[in-house]
C-alpha cells in the first residue's frame, strides 16, 4: 500500500473560489479518490493563503480585520469545496502557529547553513500610506512602448517586463501619489546554490516533460537570489532576529501545505507528519498546481526543502488554464463563474463530470464550451451510462424479482468491461481522465448495442426467452456496475446512489474483477436528471449582474445603484456589553441592541476602543448583513465605522436622541 500526501494549490484569502479553482481542485479530488479506491493511504490537504499585502488592504477596505476577513472567506471556501465533493481531509490558513513555527524553522536552518543573505533593494514607497508598493500598486508609463496607465511589472499593450521604478510618472494606485523610491535591507534564498540539486531533479520524472523543458530554460539562463522578505506593514510572519521584516507571502504559502497536515496528524491517532517530510522517508508527496505557479513549485520549494534537510515532492502535477468558450473567463461576458453562482442553478456532479472529459495530462489550456457541457453531460452520462440501468432494472424486477441471472450471457463483453480496470488505472495515475472517459462511455456505447440488439422488451412475455430476458438485462446491469467504479472517482455522489440501488457497500477498484450474480437489486430510482441549458443561462447572467455590481479590490469603490443601496438595512444599536476576543488581537466581541432583538457582532476596532468605554454607546449597524460564522462565533450584523485602521478608527455615533431600532436613512 502506498502512503500518498496530496496538495492543490491554497486559494488566495481575498476573494470568491471561481472556476479555476474549481477545476484545479476536482481534478485532484479526482485522483484522491481514486487512489483511496485502489487501496491506498491518500491525504488530502489545502489551505487559504492568507498572507500579504492584498490581504492587509482588502481588511482595511471592508473595515474589518485580516484575522476576521481570512477566517471568514476560509469558512466560505471549505464549505463550497466541500459543496462540489471536494474531500479535503484538512483545509486550514496558512496564517496558523503551525505554519508560523515550521516556517521560521526553515528559514533559520536555511540562514545557519548559509543558503540566505540580505541585499539593499530599492523600491518605490508611498509616503502617505506608509508602504512599500508591490507591483500591482504602481501604475504608470510603459518603459518600452510609452503607453500610459500600465502595471509596475508588465505592460498590457507590448508585453514587455520590467521593474516598477523603472515606469514613467509612477503613481500609487492606493493614493494616486507619487511615490519616492527608498531602500531598505531585504532578505535573500540563494537559490543558485541549488543549480545542480534542481537539475537532476527536474529532469527526473516528478515533473511532465514540457515544465521540465521550461524549468531548463530557467536553469541555463541562471538561477537569480529570491527575495523572501517583505517591510512591514505586512499582513504575515515576522522573520525572526529582524524588525518589521516579515516573510514574503510564497515564502511562508508552500510551508502552508506541511502546517495543515500537522494540524491534520495532531487531529488523527498514529499519523505522523514526519513520516511524510523526512529526507527518507518512502511515503509520496504530490502538488496539483497551474502552470503560471511552476517556478515556485519546481524550483524554489524543493531547494528550499532541500536545504531545510526535508524530502522533496515526488510530483508536481501541473494543469492548463480554465478558458470559457474560447476565451480567457471574463466578468463582462458573465464566465467569471463563482462556485455559490453555480451552485444556485446547476447540480456539482454535472461540472465534475465535464472537467473530467477535459483532463489530460498536460500543461494545455482547457476550454469550456457552455453548449459542449451541456451535451456531454445529457447524451453521454445520462444518455448513454444512466441509461443503461434504467432500461435493464425494469425488466429484472417485473420478471425475476429484482434477482440478477447466475451466469455471463456474453462473457465477451462482460471480460471487456471488467479487465478495462487495468488500462483506466494506468489513466488515472497519469492524470488522462479525459480518455479514461472516452473508453468508458465506449462502454457503454457497447452494452446499449448489445441490449438493443437483444430487445429484452419484446422477450419479456415469451416463457421460452425468459432466461435469456435475465440474461441481457443482469449482463446490462453488471457492466453498468463496473461503469459505476470507473466513474466513482468523478462522480460520488452519483456512485453512492448507483450503490443503493445495487445494494451494495461501497465499491472499491478492484470489485469491478468480480460480477454480481444471483444478487437482489432495488428499485430503480433516476441517478440524475439532464440539464436544463436555461439554468446554465441564469448562471452566466447571475455572473454578469455580480459584475455590475462587484468591487474590483482595486482603487476607489464602484457605483452602487440606489436600489442597491436600499438593501442595507442600517439601524441604530445600543452596545450593552463589549468584550475582548481570546485569539483576536484586533477584535472586540460587541453585545448590541436593536430595539426589538440583541445581537453579537465581532467589530475590527480593539486597537481603538477600551471595551468598558463602549458599554452605553450608540453605534449605526448593518442590521440586514447574512450572519458569518468566524472562529470565535457567528457574527450577526457589522458595526459602521471611519479611518484608515488600527487606533484611528471612529464609530460612526448618532446625536442624542436617537433610539435602538431607529432605522437610520
Ligand atoms: O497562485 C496562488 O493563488 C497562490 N495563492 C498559490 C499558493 S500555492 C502554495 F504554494 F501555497
Ligand atoms: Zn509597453
Amino acid at each position: 500500500m502506498r502512503r500518498i500526501l496530496v496538495t492543490s494549490a491554497l486559494p488566495n484569502a481575498n476573494g470568491a473560489i471561481h472556476l479555476g479553482h474549481l477545476f484545479e481542485h476536482i481534478l485532484t479530488d479526482i485522483w484522491v479518490r481514486f487512489q483511496r479506491m485502489m487501496g491506498n493511504e491518500c491525504y488530502y490537504v489545502c489551505a487559504d493563503d492568507a498572507h500579504g499585502t492584498a490581504t492587509m488592504l482588502a481588511a482595511e477596505r471592508l473595515g474589518t480585520t485580516a484575522e476576521a476577513m481570512i477566517e471568514s472567506l476560509r469558512a466560505e471556501h471549505a464549505d463550497e469545496f466541500g459543496r462540489f465533493h471536494v474531500d479535503h481531509d484538512n483545509y486550514y490558513s496558512t496564517h496558523s502557529a503551525e505554519n508560523e513555527r515550521l516556517t521560521r524553522a526553515i528559514y533559520e536552518r536555511l540562514a545557519e547553513d548559509g543558503r540566505t543573505f540580505t541585499a539593499d533593494v530599492e523600491q518605490l514607497y508611498d509616503p502617505e500610506r506608509k508602504l512599500f508598493l508591490a507591483d500591482r500598486f504602481v501604475k504608470g508609463t510603459c518603459p518600452r512602448c510609452g503607453a500610459d496607465d500600465q502595471y509596475g511589472d508588465n505592460c498590457q499593450v507590448c508585453g514587455a517586463t520590467y521593474d516598477a521604478t523603472e515606469l514613467g510618472n509612477p503613481r500609487s494606485t492606493l493614493s494616486d501619489n507619487t511615490p519616492e523610491l527608498r531602500s531598505s535591507d531585504h532578505y535573500f534564498f540563494d537559490l543558485a546554490q541549488f543549480t545542480d540539486f534542481l537539475r537532476e531533479w527536474t529532469a527526473s520524472d516528478a515533473v511532465q516533460p514540457e515544465v521540465a523543458n521550461k524549468l531548463g530554460e530557467w536553469l541555463t539562463g541562471g538561477l537569480k537570489a529570491w527575495d523572501i522578505s517583505r517591510d512591514g506593514p505586512y499582513f504575515g510572519f515576522t522573520i525572526p532576529g529582524t524588525e518589521g521584516k516579515y516573510f514574503y507571502v510564497w515564502m511562508d504559502a508552500p510551508v502552508g501545505y506541511m502546517a495543515s497536515f500537522e494540524n491534520l496528524c495532531d487531529r488523527t491517532e498514529g499519523l505522523d507528519p514526519d513520516d511524510f517530510w523526512r529526507a527518507d522517508s518512502d511515503a509520496e508527496v504530490h502538488h496539483f498546481i497551474g502552470k503560471d505557479i511552476i517556478n515556485f513549485h519546481c524550483l524554489f520549494w524543493p531547494a528550499v526543502l532541500r536545504g531545510a534537510g526535508h524530502r522533496t515532492p515526488t510530483k508536481v502535477h501541473t494543469h492548463g488554464f480554465v478558458t470559457v468558450d474560447g476565451a480567457k473567463m471574463s466578468k463582462s461576458r458573465g464566465t467569471f463563474i463563482n462556485a455559490s453562482t453555480y451552485l444556485e442553478h446547476l447540480d456539482p456532479e454535472y461540472l465534475r463530470y465535464y472537467f473530467a472529459t477535459k483532463l489530460a495530462a498536460n500543461t494545455d489550456d482547457v476550454d469550456i464550451q457552455l453548449d459542449d457541457f451541456v451535451q456531454r453531460v445529457n447524451s453521454d452520462l445520462v444518455g448513454k451510462v444512466v441509461n443503461i440501468a434504467s432500461r435493464c432494472a425494469g425488466f429484472i424486477h417485473r420478471g425475476f424479482d429484482g434477482v440478477l441471472a447466475e451466469g455471463m450471457h456474453d462473457e465477451e463483453l462482460w471480460a471487456a468491461a471488467s479487465n478495462a480496470r487495468h488500462e483506466l488505472a494506468d489513466l488515472y495515475e497519469r492524470g488522462d481522465v479525459g480518455r479514461a472517459v472516452r473508453q468508458i462511455t465506449a462502454l457503454a456505447d457497447r452494452t446499449n448495442q448489445y441490449i438493443a440488439e437483444h430487445e429484452p422488451w419484446k422477450h419479456v412475455n415469451d416463457p421460452e426467452r425468459r432466461d435469456e430476458v435475465q440474461g441481457v438485462c443482469s449482463l446490462g446491469i453488471n457492466v453498468f456496475r463496473t461503469l459505476v467504479v470507473y466513474l466513482k472517482p468523478i462522480l460520488p455522489a452519483m456512485a453512492a446512489k448507483a450503490e443503493a440501488f445495487l445494494k451494495v457497500e461501497p465499491l472499491a477498484w478492484e470489485d469491478a474483477a468480480e460480477p454480481l450474480v444471483a444478487h437482489g437489486v432495488d428499485r430503480f430510482k433516476p441517478l440524475f436528471t439532464r440539464i436544463d441549458r436555461k439554468d446554465v443561462d441564469k448562471v452566466v447572467a447571475a455572473t454578469v449582474a455580480e459584475a455590475e455590481t462587484a468591487d474590483d479590490g482595486n482603487a476607489g469603490s464602484p457605483e452602487v445603484r440606489i436600489d442597491d443601496f436600499g438593501k442595507i438595512d442600517l439601524r441604530i444599536a445600543k452596545v450593552l456589553d463589549a468584550n475582548f476576543v481570546d485569539g483576536a488581537d484586533k477584535l472586540l466581541e460587541l453585545r448590541l441592541d436593536l430595539g426589538d432583538n440583541q445581537r453579537t457582532v465581532f467589530a475590527g476596532v480593539r486597537e481603538a476602543y477600551d471595551p468598558n468605554a463602549l458599554v452605553g454607546r450608540l453605534v449605526v449597524v448593518v442590521a440586514n448583513l447574512a450572519p458569518r460564522k468566524m472562529r470565535f462565533g457567528t457574527s450577526e450584523g457589522m458595526v459602521l465605522a471611519a479611518g484608515p485602521g488600527g487606533e484611528d478608527i471612529f464609530l460612526l455615533s448618532p446625536d442624542e436622541g436617537a433610539e435602538p431600532g431607529m432605522r437610520v436613512t
